[in-house]
């Protein structure tokens, strides 16, 4: 009698301590939120060359090391070694950006008959605007963390409930979002969502790229390619106007490879609104379908990095914004556009432009994303 629930008692033990193992991450600690709860990094490697350090803070991307030509590592995106560094000077190095990724103008809405106000936290051109979700965006919170697989190799599940009315959104959201490698040096990114009220919703990672390896420089040696016919122009204060306008004949062509800095300085308006390039690229194909769309390459180290999305969108930032203040992971100052953003999203201001399309989700559906970032070296 006894010996069958001891045997399956024993072969339950045996069997969850099995997975916990086939699942478990090197995990370090990473300090403590200012509330005391600690803050991990979790170590997936894919045993070829690629290796992402990711923390539940932010579900930030904190290294992310690639082979060169000749096999040498390095570190390609920017971050810092200290988790207050992360709370006190980051411009999103790396973060899960949400609930509404980019801007939304003077952080106004309405939805259902009913009108929103987000706080403004963002200001260019002096025209006030709502920015990444806010003063405590998805960035800045703790998300529970649990180590998993996808495709045999380490993954990386990270969840977070967004209360109905944080940072003024409508709606409980519930997030998900999967890191993991792939064995073709792939870092893949899985988002989904559910609500219980119609809310908007656009996430993202806000990584900066340097090819050339973290702090070595700036990026406008690197070779940029987009399948994006067309792009969305915007104001002075970097809100979209509404138009799709031709990339053809402009400094926003990239459907054919272009160095960075080529046309950077160029007198054409939209530059000078982004202050180099801060825009949204409408990308080419059907959006949903995991599709390449962007292709970085480093001359001097050969680093190429692929950029596959389902997301109609992509925000080519050249680091306009970094001034040489913060001090990154090797001690070397990042300084100006010493890292550059390809943030796959939906088109920005979305919520108040009718004809982009929608980033409003509803109860009963499921929002999904999916983009990948992926290394390779020529
Ligand atoms: C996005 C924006 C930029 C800037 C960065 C963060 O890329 O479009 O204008 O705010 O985030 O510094």
């Amino acid at each position: 009698m006894l010996k069958t629930p001891l045997a399956l008692l024993l072969s339950i033990g045996l069997f969850t301590s099995v997975s916990l193992l086939a699942d478990s991450l090197p995990v370090q600690a990473f300090g403590t939120m200012p509330d005391g709860r600690p803050v991990h990094l979790y170590t997936l490697d894919n045993s070829n060359g690629l290796k992402a350090v990711i923390s539940d803070y932010g579900g930030t991307v904190v290294r992310l090391l690639a082979p060169d030509r000749k096999g040498q590592l390095a570190d390609v995106v920017l971050g810092f070694n200290s988790l207050n560094d992360y709370f006190t000077k980051s411009p999103y190095f790396g973060a899960l950006i949400g609930r509404v990724g980019n801007r939304i103008a003077a952080g106004k809405f309405s939805l259902g008959g009913k009108a929103y106000t987000l706080v403004t936290n963002n200001e260019p051109g002096g025209m006030p605007a709502h920015l990444h979700g806010g003063t405590k965006g998805f960035d800045k919170v703790l998300w529970t963390a649990e180590p998993t697989r996808r495709d045999g190799l380490p993954a990386l599940r990270l969840t977070y409930t967004s209360p109905d009315g944080e940072e003024g959104y409508p709606g409980t959201l519930k997030v998900e979002v999967v890191y993991s490698v792939s064995k073709d040096n792939g870092l893949r990114i899985d988002y989904s969502a559910t609500t219980d009220q119609p809310t908007p919703v656009n996430l993202t990672n806000h990584s900066y790229f340097n090819l050339r390896g973290e702090g070595e420089g700036s990026i406008l040696d690197h070779e940029l390619t987009l399948h994006a016919d067309r792009y969305t122009p915007v104001n002075a204060g970097l809100i979209p106007t509404g138009e799709l306008a031709p990339v053809t004949g402009t400094p926003f062509d990239f459907t054919q490879m272009h160095v960075i800095g080529e046309r950077i300085n160029s007198p054409h308006e939209q530059i000078k609104f982004g202050l180099g390039y801060d825009h949204n690229f409408a990308l080419n194909g059907s959006s949903g379908e995991l599709r390449q769309v962007a292709t970085v390459r480093e001359p001097a180290s050969g680093r190429v990095m692929d950029v596959l999305t389902t997301e109609p969108g992509i925000q080519f930032y050249s680091g306009n914004f970094l001034d040489g203040k913060a001090v990154g992971k090797s001690g070397k100052a990042y300084g100006y556009r010493s890292g550059l953003a390809l943030e796959t999203q939906h088109f920005p201001d979305s919520v108040n432009q009718p004809k982009f399309p929608s980033t409003i989700l509803r109860p009963g559906e499921t929002y999904r994303s999916t983009t990948i970032y992926r290394f390779s070296a020529k």
